[in-house]
């Protein structure tokens, strides 16, 4: 307890017979009148009488010295032996640093500096991720097309916006007319990451926004929406490797994002339920068009893919072996999207108030 910092001070109490300690607590206690605790034991006239007893209040409380420690610590002293008084060096606010501490806050002021400046090498795309699923190659290979029956109206809706959705882009995109090649599927799959990379984000502002207003926790949710934007963003950064995006793909981007941003926070302010299930079954289709790719891969137009190296980003995002190929990649995001449909279709199932039970990573 902070009595009396000062270490003469501390000796001065110890080293006192305890007759004599009523006059240093009391000066003591008013410098800690504040406290309720103290005040309420301490404060005594300083009778005879009760001068002991409050002598024992004081030392329960603040883990004073008995007669007999005084008497033992004045030996001590006196064979100039202090091991019972605190060496300030270790103390936690005033011991000094160790070599290799100081040596890290050496290190931490120089990351400042590169911070300061910009750093001259560019770190690899997925040096800073947040925690994601890293697959086992039976999980990735166990992955099925599944369906959930929609319950109710909004359930309905949902699952009816989602089929139509993907029946005029199949159309607009020209997906389902004539021969599928590596140019349509990577159009495709790159389309439609941007799309997907956006409910995450909007889902977890909005739920953050909603707790700052609120001044309430939101029950581990933002985080899970947030993994998801950025697993959404890595498959599309891992398609970009294979190709370069043309003007007009970039244009459709910009402006299928500005639509579906301001459609989906809308919607997310009027029914976070509706648009939970969307995304579940708009990543049931994730799920059937990846395992679609697979199918391409094995028997169809896209078996070089069989072979084809895995981009370095993939290998370092999925922690895959080093000699992995673009299959393993694709099984990789299929097992993302099954894991979007299951969190999602969870999410809709809770109340907005409930806890997530998808914790970091999982
Ligand atoms: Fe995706
Ligand atoms: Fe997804």
């Amino acid at each position: 307890m902070a009595v009396c910092c000062k270490p003469t001070t501390l000796r001065y109490i110890m080293f006192r017979p305890a007759t004599t300690l009523w006059p240093t607590v009391s000066v003591s206690t008013r410098a800690l009148s504040s406290q309720a605790l103290l005040a309420k034991d301490v404060i005594l006239a300083p009778t005879s009488s009760n001068q002991y007893l409050a002598a024992v209040n004081i030392k329960q409380i603040r883990g004073l010295a008995d007669k007999q420690k005084v008497d033992e610590n004045l030996e001590k002293y006196r064979k100039g032996n202090f091991e019972t008084i605190p060496n300030p060096q270790e103390l936690p606010h005033f011991r000094t640093l160790k070599p290799e501490e100081a040596e890290d806050m050496a290190a931490t002021e120089k990351k400042d500096e590169v911070t300061k400046t910009g750093s001259k090498e560019m770190p690899p795309i997925g040096t800073y991720v947040l925690p994601h699923p890293i697959w086992t190659e039976t999980q990735v290979n166990q992955v099925k097309v599944t369906h959930k029956e929609p319950e109710g109206l909004a359930d309905r809706l949902a699952y009816r916006t989602v089929k139509l959705f993907r029946g005029g882009f199949d159309l607009f995109s020209g997906f389902s007319l004539g021969q599928r090649t590596e140019r349509k599927w990577l159009n495709r799959i790159c389309f439609l990451e941007t799309v997907a990379g956006v409910p995450g984000m909007v889902a977890a502002m909005m739920r953050h926004m909603t707790s700052l207003r609120r001044m309430q926790r939101d029950q581990g949710w933002i985080h899970t929406l947030l993994e998801e934007a950025e697993n959404e963003r890595m498959h599309l950064l891992t398609a970009l490797q294979l190709r370069e995006p043309s003007l007009f793909f970039r244009l459709c981007v910009i402006g299928a994002q500005g639509v579906f941003v301001t459609l989906f926070g809308l919607s997310y302010a009027i029914n976070a339920k509706f648009c939970h299930r969307f995304v579940g079954y708009l990543e049931e289709e994730a799920v059937k068009t990846y395992t679609k790719c697979l199918e391409d891969i094995d028997h169809g137009p896209m078996k070089h893919w069989q072979t084809q190296a895995a981009p370095e980003v993939a290998i370092r995002y999925w922690k895959m072996k080093p000699d992995s190929t673009m299959r393993d990649v694709i099984l990789a995001i299929r097992a993302d999207e099954d894991h979007h449909r299951l969190v999602n279709h969870s999410l809709a199932s809770l109340k907005k108030d409930e806890f997530n039970p998808h914790k970091p990573g999982e």
